[in-house]
């Protein structure tokens, strides 16, 4: 379905043209401080390493985290520059800033075939506020523009939609890639199509769960929003997390019958390592106690739906699965979801997480490097960053 987003290769790059390449390197730390997860950079290299080869000079820019249109140090780009030098085999610059009077000449001073990283985005105002001013700074540090940041597409920020206004501009390889198989999964998925979400908030899910409800045979609500949808099922949720204000639609939801939420839980009377845990029935969590993850028998249900899908789409995990005891729901659907035998798209940086550390990445077919991304694709089949790069090429 990238046959109408226009490629690298119909770029005109000469020896020195100067290829803004908007990244997503907004990747997971440790708390010692060292880069988690490094899948969002190492997955760029092919088109960086395409625009060197043609001996452009690749100007890198993304975020770091939402440092709210403030220089901040905590959110450097610094160590993220560090990294794709070792990927790369060769040094990645940190500019002195975004734009302006000491950027443009550090650009400008860059032989062909060098790569170098604007500081985050997001130090400027301009860049969520989308500003035009700000946009045309950024541009005027190029001649074209590509956009590899799949997962920030679904911000129209400026170094998403700016640019390719006034720039030749073009898809990267990764950002191709992820359109490609979520417009497969969209438009033409194998049945049955299973949907399996989770995730914290059910405000923020409920448009893409409806929205799937249209094209998958059976969707699988877990995490904390299950909780909102158990009271709208009538249920006792004692002091897990709810939003009331979804009630309605969560109910509108159910009465669909494909929505399956869990039928047991492991509850404890709060979410730390040495909890005291419980399994009951999704319909009978004590007051003072809370839901944190889905049950043994949910878990099982959900794996017997994930076995028979032809296609499958998980994102968001099934409970607080950074805390021991309430780890085991998501690991029992990441080990699903790697068995399964169709095709398998998950999305999200928890999911991606859990797969990681049971180490089941590389059995799944397509590991997205977007999670809200992935999800607005599914709901509403295009985001603001592709629109952009759709748009005619300056003449
Ligand atoms: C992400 O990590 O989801 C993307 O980089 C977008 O970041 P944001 O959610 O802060 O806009
Ligand atoms: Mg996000």
């Amino acid at each position: 379905m990238t046959a109408d987003l226009p490629r690298l290769e119909d770029l005109h790059i000469e020896r020195g043209t100067r290829v803004l390449v908007r990244v997503d390197f907004n990747v997971p730390f440790t708390e010692e401080g060292e880069i988690d997860d490094d899948t969002r950079i190492s997955t760029a290299v092919p088109t960086i390493e395409w625009l060197r080869r043609e001996r452009a000079v690749v100007v890198t820019c993304g975020h770091l985290g939402r440092p709210d249109g403030k220089v901040d140090p905590r959110y450097s780009m610094a160590p993220i520059a560090k990294h794709p030098s070792t990927l790369l085999g060769c040094e990645v610059a940190l500019a002195p800033g975004v734009v302006g009077a000491r950027v443009e000449p550090f650009v400008a001073s860059t032989p062909p075939g060098e790569v170098v990283m604007l500081e985050n985005l997001r130090f400027e105002p301009g860049e969520t506020e989308c500003h035009p001013a700000f946009a045309t700074n950024l541009s005027a540090l190029a001649d074209a523009y590509v956009n590899e940041a799949f997962g920030a597409s679904h911000r129209a920020h400026a170094s998403i939609v700016g640019p390719p206004r006034v720039l030749p501009h073009a898809a990267g390889r990764l950002l191709a890639r992820e359109v490609d198989v979520l417009s497969q999964l969209l438009h033409d998925a194998k049945r049955p199509f299973v949907a399996v979400l989770g995730g914290v908030k059910v405000g923020d899910k409920l448009g893409v769960i409806k929205a799937l409800l249209d094209r998958c045979d059976t969707v699988l609500v877990g995490g904390a929003m299950a909780f909102t949808f158990l009271l709208a099922d009538g249920k006792r949720v004692g002091n897990s997390l709810v939003e009331p204000e979804f009630v309605e639609e969560c109910r509108q939801v159910l009465d669909t019958r494909r929505a399956h939420i869990p039928v047991d839980v492991v509850i404890a009377r709060d979410a730390t390592p040495d909890a005291e845990t419980r399994i009951v029935p999704a319909g009978a969590i004590p007051d003072g106690w809370t839901g944190l993850d889905i049950g043994p028998e949910t878990a099982a249900r959900f794996a017997d739906h994930i076995a028979g899908a032809s296609s499958l789409l998980w994102n968001g995990p099934m409970g607080m699965f950074e805390v021991a005891p309430f780890a085991a729901g998501t690991a029992a659907i990441a080990e699903a979801v790697a068995a399964c035998p169709g095709f398998t798209v998950v999305g999200g940086g928890d999911s991606a997480a859990a797969l990681r550390h049971l180490g089941l990445t590389d059995r799944v077919d397509h590991m997205s490097t977007g999670g809200g991304a992935a999800l607005e694709f599914m709901q509403l089949g295009d985001l603001p960053g592709l629109e952009a790069l759709r748009e005619r090429q300056p003449g």
